[in-house]
């Protein structure tokens, strides 16, 4: 993981290339909902972490995490086509993981495309088990599929990595 680019929180300057990415990445073929506005609102939340990463000048990746009380739920991750399987996707989810057990967090939830098998390994690859398949998910029509990890309070997973 030499030579990656430094994790941040996400300011309000950040908002509109998170929902450029977001939408290019993840929400392709679907409507953009991830708007700059609504990126915006997720950068304010109290209750919500929106995480980044940059070189030279430009978003490499983001991942952005809801935190109940006991839960959190893993809202969007997006890594650059050019910056990907270099580690970066794996090490924004181990901050936000992190920042989530420092909190009380037992478990992380997230879904993703059934038509997106790369995210599903991926997902796998960082400890996440599939949870189930929940038809027409996405607008009526893509299914997803529900994976969940459990955090270990007294030990950081980076390990499973
Ligand atoms: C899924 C995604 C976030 C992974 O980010 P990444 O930075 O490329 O992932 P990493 O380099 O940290 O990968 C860690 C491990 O996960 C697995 N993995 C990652 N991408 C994979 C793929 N496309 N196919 C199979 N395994 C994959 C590998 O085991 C990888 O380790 P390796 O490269 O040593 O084999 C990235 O491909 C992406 O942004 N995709 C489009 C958006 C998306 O699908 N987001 C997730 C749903 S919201």
């Amino acid at each position: 993981m030499l030579g990656l680019p430094a994790i941040r929180l996400a300011t309000p300057a950040d908002a509109q290339a998170i929902a450029a990415l977001s939408r290019d990445a993840i929400e392709r073929g679907l409507h953009w909902r991830y708007t700059p506005a609504r990126i915006l609102a997720a950068i304010r939340s109290r209750t919500t972490n929106v995480a980044v990463a940059h070189g030279t000048g430009a978003l490499h990746a983001f991942a952005i995490m809801d935190y109940g009380d006991t839960t959190a739920h893993l809202v969007l991750l997006g890594v650059q086509t050019t910056q990907r399987r270099r580690g970066l996707g794996a090490r924004l989810l181990t901050w936000l993981e992190d920042a989530a057990r420092i909190a009380g967090i037992e478990r992380v939830d997230v879904e993703c495309r059934a038509d997106n098998p790369g995210a599903i390994a991926f997902y796998r690859r960082c400890g996440y088990r599939v949870q189930g398949v929940f038809p027409h998910y996405y607008e009526g029509r893509i299914d997803a599929v529900r994976l969940a990890k459990t955090l270990l309070q007294d030990a950081p997973d980076r390990d499973q990595m």
